[in-house]
């Protein structure tokens, strides 16, 4: 029998979701492999933590290097996170030729094209379905399934824990910080929950889509990112109210020869296919021109999802460019040198629907300022809602508005005719609405 050996860098809760899998369906993965895979040598940060696995002895080392410099590894799987070391230590295990696989995101999305590129030179594979919707084959279906599609647009859920966080707020009326310290134990957060609940995964991840989606570089920085940390119960409530659910979007829509790219937290329509998508669970919706729009709905994070598609990426690479037919697929589907950046459409010339959450004081006349800046401003109201009972408190009320369509720089100037205007009694919350007119 053959064997393919296996290299670890990291065993958190990713890592060690790949040795149970492994354990798990050994006999399965044999059987389609026609080769045996052995988990060679692993490291960690601390060899004193607990595990929840366990290896043979000498398996086990403090010394990443141990791992890529170790001739017999045919692929090293990268799941310790972050820029560096992991940026260094994979380009280092492709300049010794091992196939990479790996769920690292953040760094795919500030470093993807040198990789993709030291990748291709060395004619080695590199897997990274896990590094976007957990479980959920969206690189694949990107970069194979709809290899003959013009994609017009990418847009979903793909960070389970704000998805986890939002769901439990709306439905049960659990704490922020509580819902997220849930994520946290349940394995879905990242290592510094920042990154998720800024929306800075969520950006990492929109950031290799839409360079897959649309064959094109995608600088990082310019892209538009929003968290959920200024949802509150009441904006909650509140689009319960307006027949809404609050999700955290990202989006990159083709516009002609520019990008629509950004990521904020949206108000959704209930009846839209994906409103009803809660927890952990992501989901992807591609216009795939021909092709249609695709739906692809399913978890997002954790220990089981993530580990599932790093061995998806395992078993397809041993497959093919171990076991026999080379891999001729460059990372991103096409070769890099045909590759060129997509201008990003700036956030002002955004149109859209929008929901304004006001503090003032319930004084006559307050409605009719904001109505005037609004007016003055060309955005029209659709709808107004405010919370009376909050009078009796003598707190400071919350008016709650919905808007048609209109454009983002003038939503901008609206506000900030009202903040100079002195009424209002805390930054105004802004939420974004989609299929609205
Ligand atoms: P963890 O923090 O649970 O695990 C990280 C592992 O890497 C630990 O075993 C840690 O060692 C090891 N490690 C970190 N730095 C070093 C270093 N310098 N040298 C040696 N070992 C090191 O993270 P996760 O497993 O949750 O995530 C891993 C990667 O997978 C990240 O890129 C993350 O973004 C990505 N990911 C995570 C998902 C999830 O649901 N958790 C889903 C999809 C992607 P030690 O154990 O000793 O601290
Ligand atoms: N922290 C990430 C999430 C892990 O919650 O979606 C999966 O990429």
């Amino acid at each position: 029998m053959k064997t393919i050996k296996l290299g670890l860098l990291g065993m958190g809760v990713v890592g060690s979701g790949v040795v149970k899998l492994i354990e798990k369906n050994r006999a399965d993965i044999t059987r389609r492999l026609g080769a045996d895979l052995i988990i060679t040598k692993v490291a960690v940060r601390d060899l004193t933590k607990p595990r929840s696995v366990s290896l043979p002895e000498g398996v086990v080392t403090d010394d990443p290097y141990a791992v890529i410099n170790d001739p017999d590894i045919d692929i090293v799987i990268e799941v310790m996170g972050g820029d560096e070391p992991a940026r260094s230590l994979i380009l280092q295990a492709i300049a010794a030729e091992k196939h990479v696989v790996t769920a690292n995101k953040h760094l795919l999305a500030l470093h993807g094209d040198e990789i993709y590129a030291a990748c291709e030179s060395k004619n080695v594979a590199l897997g990274f379905e896990a590094s976007v919707a957990g479980a959920v084959p969206v690189v694949r279906a990107i970069r194979d399934g709809f290899s003959g599609n013009r994609i017009e647009s990418v847009y979903g859920i793909i960070n389970g824990t704000c998805n986890y966080i939002l769901t439990r707020m709306a439905e049960d009326g659990s704490s922020f910080e509580q819902a997220l310290m849930e994520a946290q134990q349940l394995g879905f957060a990242e290592a510094d929950p920042t990154f998720d609940v800024e929306g800075i995964d969520t950006a990492h991840k929109i950031a290799i889509l839409a360079s897959l989606a649309y064959q094109t570089g995608v600088d990082f920085h310019q892209i538009h990112v929003e968290g959920i940390t200024g949802v509150g119960p009441e904006d909650i409530e509140a689009a319960k109210e307006f027949g809404y659910v609050i999700k955290l979007l990202a989006v990159a829509r083709r516009q002609d020869d520019r990008l629509e790219i950004h990521v904020n937290p949206a108000m959704i329509p209930v009846e839209d296919q994906i409103a009803s998508v809660g927890g952990a669970m992501n989901a992807v919706e591609l216009n795939c021109g021909m092709g249609g729009i695709n739906t692809l709905v399913g978890p997002g994070a954790g220990e089981g999802p993530t580990s599932s598609a790093i061995m998806a990426d395992v078993v397809e690479i041993a497959r093919h460019a171990i076991l026999g037919d080379g891999y001729p697929m460059p990372p991103m589907g096409a070769p890099i040198h045909a590759v060129s950046p997509t201008p990003i459409i700036p956030m002002d010339q955004l149109v859209t629907c929008y929901y304004l959450r006001f503090q003032v004081a319930d004084q006559p006349g307050v409605m009719a300022r904001i109505a005037g800046a609004l007016g003055e401003c060309n955005i029209s109201i659709a709808t107004m809602y405010q919370n009376g009972r909050q009078r009796k408190a003598n707190k400071p009320v919350s008016v709650m508005m919905t808007t048609h369509t209109a454009c983002e720089a003038d939503v901008k100037r609206a506000l900030d005719i009202l903040i100079k205007s002195n009424i209002l009694l805390a930054p105004t919350t802004l939420i974004r609405m989609e299929g609205g007119e």
